[in-house]
């Protein structure tokens, strides 16, 4: 038996109570449906800010009855403390989610990217460790390496960030160092590179490249693709994230205050994903043989390549992904496929 099936075993034989912040987000959905499909307990914290109403009605859908009951949802924004003490309470695992992403987002507004992610993390560490939580598992990224040219990217070697961004993620892992050496606290950070999949928002100016491409072709409408098309990353698809997450929560104690790559080491360049999702497309939608990306220019603050050395995350939790990118975006793309074209009829009918 692999880790993690072990740790999904334990888990279906034990109920713990978790707390998911952004959970109406997309990871965070993610992780919700997840627990709740294992049996457990748990809280989801979220103020709405780039999440949605209909990703919990999703996870609703798609889990028992019984399943939901043992869901509560507090509607609350971590840039108060309050509302993290308050999610804390009787929490034996937190997963940290809630954040602005987007590099771009941080460049245009660097100083609420800075309240969430720097603030609102600080509060959350505050709010976990006056409750004692067993575990602090939280979201950190894969700017964190910024201008550090190694390939595949070694969690012990980074570069200088690259945006407000990365620079948020960043203080996370520094903070929650520090919380682990002064007062004790276990905590886990997981550089998420390129996450992709189901309920990944494909909606709005800083949407990420995979839902926004889908939209687009779907769609039939114009696409643009930063740079020559050559920038590379390692795009890895949410059932990665979850299996990280999990294992990151049940590891044991020699692998806590310590960060891990979560990805693939696998390099997809932009116009290969182009070229993959038309393909994935086709069949449904013959009118994307017809469609062609427009090439503008590189975006500010974007690391050219991306490729993550998984060594210590399958060394230390036992993390071993179980799709790689083809097999992800199969799934997604019936996701979206299926999602839009609802989308598009409700819109058509009102
Ligand atoms: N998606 C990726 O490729 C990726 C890569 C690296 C890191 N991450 C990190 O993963 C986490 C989840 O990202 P996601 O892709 O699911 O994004 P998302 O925008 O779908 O989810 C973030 C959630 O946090 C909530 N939120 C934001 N500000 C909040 C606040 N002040 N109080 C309470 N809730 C708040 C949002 O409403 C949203 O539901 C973030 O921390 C992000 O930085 C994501």
């Amino acid at each position: 038996m692999n880790k993690i099936q072990d740790v999904r075993q334990q888990l279906g034989q034990h109920s713990h109570h978790w707390l998911v912040t952004g959970a109406a987000g997309f990871i965070g959905s993610n992780l919700v449906e997840a627990l709740l499909k294992l049996g457990q307990r748990v809280t989801g914290l979220d103020n709405f800010a780039t999440g949605h109403r209909h990703n919990l009605d999703q996870v609703k859908e798609s889990v028992t009855q019984e399943a939901w009951t043992k869901f509560n949802f507090i509607e609350g924004d971590i840039r108060l403390p309050a509302n993290c003490a308050r999610a804390c309470e009787g929490v034996d695992f937190v997963l940290h989610q809630a954040a602005l992403g987007s590099v771009s987002r941080s460049i245009d507004d660097p100083i609420t990217t800075n309240d969430t992610n720097v603030t609102g993390f600080l509060n959350m560490l505050v709010a976990a460790r006056n409750a004692k939580v067993r575990r602090f598992v939280y979201a950190a990224s894969s700017s964190t390496y910024g201008d550090h040219p190694d390939l595949p990217k070694r969690e012990d070697v980074i570069g200088n960030p690259l945006s407000p961004y990365a620079v948020t993620k960043y203080v996370n892992e520094l903070y929650a160092n520090v919380f682990g050496r002064t007062y004790g606290m276990e905590t886990v950070g997981l550089r998420y590179f390129n996450v992709f999949g189901p309920r990944q928002d494909p909606h709005g100016a800083y949407a990420a490249v995979i839902p926004q491409w889908v939209a687009a072709l779907i769609r039939n409408q114009p696409l643009r693709i930063n740079g020559d098309g050559e920038t590379s990353r390692d795009f890895c698809y949410i059932d990665n994230v979850v299996q990280a997450n999990l294992l990151a929560a049940m590891a044991s104690p020699e692998a806590v205050n310590q960060v891990y790559n979560v990805a693939l080491n696998e390099r997809t360049s932009l116009n290969q994903l182009y070229a993959m999702m038309r393909d994935l497309l086709r069949e449904r939608f013959p009118h994307v043989d017809g469609h062609a990306p427009q090439y503008v220019d590189f975006r500010r603050g974007d690391v050219r390549h991306s490729q993550a050395d998984i060594g210590k995350a399958a060394a230390l939790l036992g993390y071993a992904p179980t799709h790689r990118i083809g097999e992800g975006l199969r799934q997604a793309m019936d996701w979206y496929v299926h999602d839009l074209l609802k989308q598009d009829s409700r819109a058509a009918s009102e």
